[in-house]
């Protein structure tokens, strides 16, 4: 798909990502709505990118923001839609709060669910559209201290798989994006420090942007990020239990950087 004067919006843009991507996306051509609920954030991010592009300030989470979104969406016929509005918070599953487990399963599933089905009819009235689903490689593998995060990461992969399928037969492309971790601010000290002790490592959220545009200009419905990663994933699929006591062998230090994180 060319990008060159598509109209694209944008979910998280005032986030370590969203900003990469919208600068790679202004840089090819585009017209940008940048979506956040933090409207000086925005105002900056549209001074650096050109005003030629959009702010909307709303909240992913609210019935009312979405539909806020949705009508923009109509207004200024976009034809892209990128869901990259996330949260984590990094934990024991047994020690974390209902409002966090409620927090991340809504702002990284359900509210991108909701959106991208009040967004089917607009974008159907375009010639060629697209959703793109920013995941992540914990939507396949299931890692501990992330529980919530991958059910919710799960389930948004299980979500554009279905829904690429869906609409095979419709001028609207369904792709899913899934990056490791990538250096900004949505990881905390304690998961950049388990990061290091685990040896992992971090992408910069410029490179991010470039897997989205390469999955965007392709006919390819998902890409996975890094390496090992991606093999892991692969791996993982066939055989759950060797990447199982791979990940259990890391618990201790996992919980001890939980202990960290709940401040104990
Ligand atoms: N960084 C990583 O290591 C990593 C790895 C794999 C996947 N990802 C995924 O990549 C995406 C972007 O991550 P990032 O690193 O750019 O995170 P980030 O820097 O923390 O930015 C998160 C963005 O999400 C927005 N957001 C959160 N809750 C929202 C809500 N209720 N309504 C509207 N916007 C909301 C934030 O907007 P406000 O400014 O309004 O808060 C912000 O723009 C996420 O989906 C994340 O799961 C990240």
């Amino acid at each position: 798909m060319q990008l060159n004067n598509k109209k694209i919006l944008l979910t998280g843009a005032s986030g370590g990502i969203g900003k990469a991507v919208a600068t790679r996306l202004s840089d090819a051509g585009a017209i940008v709505s940048l979506v956040g609920r933090k409207r000086g954030t925005l105002t900056q991010l549209l001074a650096s990118v050109g005003t030629q592009h959009h702010l909307l300030v709303a909240d992913i989470n609210s019935t009312e923001g979405r539909s806020r979104v949705a009508q923009h969406c109509t207004e200024k016929q976009i034809d892209i839609v990128i869901n990259c509005a996330g949260v984590l918070e990094f934990g024991l599953y047994e020690e974390q709060s209902q409002s966090s487990i409620e927090g991340m399963v809504m702002t990284n599933m359900l509210s991108p669910m909701l959106l991208c089905q009040q967004l089917i009819a607009p974008l159907k009235l375009r010639p060629e559209a697209a959703m793109i689903n920013i995941g992540s490689i914990f939507g396949s593998i299931g890692h501990p201290g992330f529980t919530a995060y991958c059910a919710s990461k799960h389930g948004l992969r299980g979500f554009s798989e279905a829904l690429q399928r869906e609409l095979a037969d419709s001028a609207i492309k369904v792709g899913y994006l899934a990056p490791r971790a990538t250096d900004t601010e949505f990881n905390s000290a304690q998961v950049i420090a388990l990061n290091k002790a685990l040896g992992n490592s971090m992408d910069s959220p410029e490179l991010v942007a470039t897997e989205l545009i390469r999955l965007l200009e392709s006919n390819q419905a998902q890409r996975f990020m890094g390496w090992p990663e991606k093999l892991f994933v692969k791996i993982n699929g066939l055989l759950p239990n060797l990447v199982g006591r791979a990940l259990i062998k890391n618990l201790g230090l996992i919980k001890q950087h939980s202990k960290l994180s709940s401040g104990e």
